[in-house]
């Protein structure tokens, strides 16, 4: 999609991120200042992680932050005030502990976003696009359970109202956000501890955070009211991830593994796209567009000749050499020869 494009659809417009500290609130507020905005709103609770990420941007006089929960209506309603676009991404998005406190999943999960839609319905928003993941689709965790029902509430169909425009996006592991296993991954290489696999043959669907910014965007500009989209990508072996990652940084291909079991709510493989689903849904080049049920099904039949779930057993497999040139794209891995990269160097478990 053209910058002009989104000039068009962002300049001007004042925007709220709702966990805009997150590691995809860091890289979209980076992009997003290309277009010009009016105004950035970061709407989240921890005020250090605010803290650290004002010092980032020390000049940035249309960038503000806000402290508010998505828990409170209140103050979700205040900061939705004279906003033009929402992007949704505050969760709780770590599959042990939703299972731990499962109902702390569906207060932010399910009743956050409640909030976040009906505030923007109230303030008269233009749009909505919010986050969701593949954990969502025929989900076997509270994460994954609570993140399909923010869909449904994100697209209900129900909505009659011609202002506010919802949109979903769907997507896989991003390589190296909080929590994920690449930062764990590099803190463990570096302190030459052996590298803990669930099971050796589990596949994940991988993007680049600048691929779901780049996701998130095309649906902001694309996406009609009830739209959900999923962008194509690769998916990698976990142990090829492992294998690339330790080889990236020391230089070992025999780097210790040790299998430790999957984790409970773990899949072995994510599907992006259901089988049921595939019945509805339209492949447009890279992605699946899967549209609001409002919107009836072709009585001709699916739009395209597939209709088995797009798993990430399913699609494309990255080959290590893939896997470890992503990470050094990435930053995760020297891009100089054998080393940590930026990204890895110090506290790795840390970073956002
Ligand atoms: N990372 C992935 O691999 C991945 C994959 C697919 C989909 N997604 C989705 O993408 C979105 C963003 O993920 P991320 O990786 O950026 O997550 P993240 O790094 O964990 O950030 C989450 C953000 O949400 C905020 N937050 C959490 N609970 C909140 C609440 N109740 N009220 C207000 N803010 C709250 C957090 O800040 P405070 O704690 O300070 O409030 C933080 O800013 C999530 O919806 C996630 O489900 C992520």
């Amino acid at each position: 999609m053209t910058g002009q494009i989104l000039s068009e659809t962002l300049r001007n417009k004042n925007i709220l991120i709702t966990g805009g500290t997150g590691s995809f609130g860091h890289q979209i507020v980076r992009e997003l200042f290309k277009y010009q905005p009016a105004s950035i709103h970061v709407f989240s609770r921890d005020e250090k992680k605010q803290y650290d990420m004002a010092l980032l941007y020390p000049n940035q006089a249309n960038l503000t932050f806000n402290i508010g929960d998505i828990r409170d209506l209140e103050r979700v309603q205040e900061a939705m005030r004279g906003i033009d676009v929402v992007f949704n991404a505050a969760a709780l998005k770590q599959v042990p502990n939703c299972e731990y406190a499962p109902f702390e999943a569906v207060l932010t999960n399910i009743i956050g976003a409640q909030n976040v839609r009906r505030a923007a319905i109230d303030a008269g928003v233009q749009t909505v696009v919010s986050i969701s993941t593949d954990k969502a689709v025929k989900p076997v965790n509270v994460m994954g359970m609570t993140k399909a029902v923010q869909e449904r509430i994100m697209l209900d169909p129900s909505y009659r109202g011609t202002r506010t425009k919802f949109v979903c996006v769907r997507y896989g592991n991003v390589l190296g956000s909080r929590g994920s296993v690449v930062p764990l991954f590099c803190d463990l290489v570096q302190r030459g501890l052996p590298l803990p696999i669930t099971n050796p043959a589990m596949t994940r669907f991988q993007l680049m955070l600048a691929e779901s910014v780049q996701l998130v965007l095309w649906a902001t500009v694309k996406g009609e009211c009830g739209d959900l989209w999923v962008r194509k990508m690769p998916a990698a072996n976990i142990v090829d991830l492992a294998k690339a990652l330790s080889y990236g940084i020391t230089g070992r291909e025999d780097y210790p593994i040790a299998t430790v079991g999957a984790r409970p709510g773990e899949k072995i493989h994510e599907i992006l796209v259901s089988e049921e689903e595939m019945w509805r849904a339209r492949e447009m080049g890279d992605y699946f567009l899967i549209p609001g049920w409002a919107v009836p099904e072709d009585k001709h039949g699916p739009q395209h000749g597939d209709i088995q779930e797009y798993s990430s057993d399913r699609t494309r497999q990255m080959s290590v050499e893939e896997i470890l040139k992503m990470l050094q794209t990435d930053g995760w891995v020297s891009a100089n020869g054998v080393g940590p990269g930026p990204k890895a160097l110090g506290t790795g478990m840390s970073r956002s």
